[in-house]
């Protein structure tokens, strides 16, 4: 689907991935609805996008309930939903704690499919739309001391491609996103900054361009940077191999 003139909504749009998601749309000439829960940050996004701003907390229920309500209106429904917003955890498996789990699970990917419920009626009925999902390198490879996170963010990648097969009859796109390492605001946020020297964090700019790329050419699924395809393949060939040389390398995202 070409995104010049979209309408589009894209949570987590105050900071990271999300505002350079925003950016690239507003220079296309999208409409946008800026999900997030930071007036201030959501507001700097909007002077520099034109962007209406939708301060929501995605892990309230109430929150999510008015959201879904909203874009479930066909003269409000998007062209397309870029859902985004994430949190990540970081800890031993022993470890998990019941409340972050449920906030992982909440935001990652309760939301993100009860957003996709609301919007897919009337993408359907115009036989027009596309849905993108931001994964993580993590949920298709696991990393160690990220159990959780990599197990949610999983489920939202099978989510995703289960949704590409069930709609796309009906002229409906779906992508998923897998960033690797990315220079956001999200490891300080999940409580660990990124420490390693590889692989080295790209800009956001950089994931919003494959972003937009996707929907433009609806591919189902981009990895980005895209050398990480490499351990991605032997991961899903040899996947003993793949976590012996992961044991000594380790990684992060
Ligand atoms: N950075 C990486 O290396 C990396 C790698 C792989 C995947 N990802 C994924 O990429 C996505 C974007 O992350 P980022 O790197 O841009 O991190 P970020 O800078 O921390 O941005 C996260 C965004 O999600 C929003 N958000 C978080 N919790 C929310 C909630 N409860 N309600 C509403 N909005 C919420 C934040 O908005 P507010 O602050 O306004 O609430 C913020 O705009 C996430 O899904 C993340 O899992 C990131």
């Amino acid at each position: 689907m070409r995104v010049a003139q979209r309408f589009a909504v894209v949570t987590g749009a105050s900071g990271g991935i999300g505002r350079a998601v925003a950016e690239r749309l507003a220079a296309a000439d999208c409409r946008l609805l800026l999900v997030g829960r930071d007036p201030d940050r959501l507001a700097a996004v909007a002077r520099s996008t034109g962007g209406e701003v939708l301060v929501a907390d995605l892990a309230d229920a109430g929150d999510v309930a008015a959201l879904a309500a909203r874009l479930a209106d066909p003269d409000e429904a998007p062209d397309l939903l870029v859902n985004n917003a994430g949190v990540g955890a970081v800890g031993p498996a022993a470890d998990v704690d019941g409340a972050d789990l449920d906030r992982l699970l909440t935001v990652n990917l309760r939301t993100p499919v009860l957003l996709t419920r609301a919007v897919l009626p009337a993408m359907t009925a115009r036989g027009c739309g596309h849905l993108v999902f931001v994964s993580s390198i993590a949920a298709v490879l696991g990393v160690a001391g990220e159990s959780a996170y990599a197990a949610v963010k999983a489920g939202l990648h099978v989510f995703a491609a289960s949704l590409r097969a069930e709609v796309a009859a009906a002229g409906v796109g779906v992508s998923t996103v897998v960033p690797g390492v990315v220079d956001t605001d999200f490891f300080v946020r999940r409580g660990a900054p990124y420490a390693r020297r590889f692989p080295r964090p790209i800009p956001p700019e950089r994931v919003a361009a494959v972003l937009v790329r996707a929907v433009e050419r609806d591919q189902a699924e981009v990895v980005v940077p895209a050398w990480l395809r490499v351990p991605v393949a032997v991961r899903s060939l040899a996947p003993t191999t793949y976590h012996r040389l992961a044991e000594r390398w380790g990684g992060d995202g």
